[in-house]
């Protein structure tokens, strides 16, 4: 047993060596052989990828995937640690399971990701949830074999988290979600302490993964038939640093462009690591699309302080400016937190400004939640909750107004789609993303998954488009 420990979890060492190894196999317990999963995955895309390779192990080891909770044999949630509602969700999931486990004994429940790597629900986990079977960590999801067979043996809770810096896995099996569009992890941990957030503490020192193996990677991932891959991190502008003297994400996104693969992609981007030649690079490559994901978090220079974010809003707007005049046809989405520790309404009427100002097309926007740990749980915070949620209500309304006029000026264009699957809200229609990453609903005759298709945009809402393929208009 090892349990995680959030003081260890907040220690960096430049001096230690990241360890980068291949993937061991070890054999599952033979009684679990062609047993039923179930894997439910929460939070990010880099948890979201990290789901994949729950399923690809398991699947390697010869167990079957099952669509739905009652008929599995081996439930395990992949879990996200960024907010409370987080929690809520995955606790509320573990109740459910612990009712199937009464008719079925025999079943085993286990919790991975980011929750698994904090104290506090750890501890509750051991001495509250013992039908939780076992619990592993974001650094050793590549031991997941052996934790699971640990359980198997011993018959008894089995809880093995690691608080350290951190490693890089390379070949875990993955059974990607898509045919089409493919996750790659570029870098992994953050080293950031956004005043905040748990992720440098859940998912370790901010690491590159070699950018060789990138590259072979987005290769391999080519001659599969996958249109797009999207380069993943915390902060994927930092890529390199931590490890080359001089390549960064600059050199990266343009020898990943070399490859020829049709889109690429990257998320997310901290504006403190944004250089000109990154947005050269998107601006000159074809073949990198013109999306950029900067969450802001606030428009208030003094909350920006608290927050750790290291720049101001003028730095930002600088940067935001930077892009939208470089890169042609971009689209720009951003993060906000409202109700901040200390955030007042004129510091709230800062974020509306700033909004109002980029006018983004679309933002992704959370009251704050205190995370147990971190330095802003500590602030004090004299907003109360119905007032969090009148600035948060008050900051949607905005963003939802520019989200929905970015979509009306694509109306009678245009665009190129990558089309993924049907649509969801009307099966008779496709789906697909733009370039700039909008959503279509698209009327084709033909079956057109998985190709890329130019399609008329007929209609704007302030979520999504819809359009017609061109060959029907
Ligand atoms: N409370 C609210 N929102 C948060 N985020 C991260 N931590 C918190 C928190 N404690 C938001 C930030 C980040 C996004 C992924 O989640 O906006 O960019
Ligand atoms: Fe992803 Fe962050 Fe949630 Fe972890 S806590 S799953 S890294 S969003």
């Amino acid at each position: 047993m090892n349990l995680p420990n959030m003081l260890e979890a907040k220690k960096r060492d430049k001096n230690s060596n990241i360890e980068i190894y291949d993937y061991k196999e070890v054999k599952i317990d033979e009684n679990l052989v062609g047993k039923k999963f179930f894997v439910r995955t929460y939070g990010c895309q880099m948890n979201e990828h990290d789901g994949e390779r729950v399923k690809g192990v398991l699947l390697s080891q010869g167990l079957i995937e099952c669509e739905t909770l009652d008929e599995a044999d081996l439930a395990i949630l992949n879990t996200c640690a960024i907010r409370e509602n987080a929690h809520d969700k995955v606790f509320g999931f573990m109740g459910l399971v612990k009712k199937m486990k009464e008719s079925k004994p025999d079943m085993l429940l286990g919790i991975c990701g980011c929750m698994a790597q904090e104290e506090v629900v750890v501890d509750e986990i051991k001495s509250k949830y013992k039908y939780v079977d076992f619990v592993f960590g974001t650094h050793n999801l590549d031991k997941m074999i052996e934790v699971i067979n640990e359980r198997v043996r011993t018959g008894r809770q089995n809880i093995e988290v690691y608080s350290i810096l951190g490693n890089v896995c390379e070949g875990i099996p993955e059974r990607r979600d898509s045919k089409y569009s493919a996750w790659v992890d570029i870098i992994l941990g953050c080293d950031k302490f956004c005043t905040y957030c748990i992720v440098p503490y859940t998912r370790g020192t901010q690491r590159s993964r070699k950018y060789e193996d990138i590259i072979s990677e987005v290769n391999r991932l080519k001659s599969e038939g996958y249109k797009e891959i999207t380069l993943l991190g915390q902060n994927v502008n930092a890529y390199g640093k931590d490890f080359y003297e001089d390549y960064n994400l600059s050199n990266l996104l343009r020898d990943v462009s070399d490859t020829g693969i049709e889109r690429i992609r990257f998320v997310t981007s901290h504006p403190w690591d944004f250089t000109d030649e990154m947005i050269d690079v998107i601006a000159e490559c074809d073949n990198v699309m013109p999306y950029v994901h900067l969450p802001i978090q606030s428009g208030s220079d003094k909350i920006l302080k608290l927050m750790g974010r290291k720049y101001t809003k003028k730095e930002y707007l600088e940067l935001y400016n930077k892009i939208r005049n470089r890169v042609k046809g971009v689209s720009i989405t951003t993060d906000i937190i409202v109700g901040f520790p200390g955030e007042t309404e004129e510091d709230f009427q800062c974020t509306l400004d700033v909004v109002n100002e980029c006018k983004f097309d679309g933002a992704f926007t959370f009251a704050f939640s205190p995370r147990v740990g971190t330095p802003a749980e500590k602030l004090e915070d004299n907003t109360n909750i119905e007032d969090k949620n009148e600035r948060l209500h008050r900051l949607n309304e905005v963003v939802n107004k520019y989200s929905n006029e970015a979509n009306q000026r694509c109306v009678g264009s245009v665009m190129k789609c990558l089309v993924i699957g049907k649509s969801e809200k009307d099966e008779s229609k496709y789906m697909g993303y733009t370039e700039n990453m909008k959503l279509v609903n698209i009327v084709s005759s033909e079956d057109v998954i998985g190709k890329i298709v130019e399609v008329k945009i007929d209609e704007a809402k302030s979520f999504s488009l819809n359009g017609t393929r061109v060959e029907e208009c």
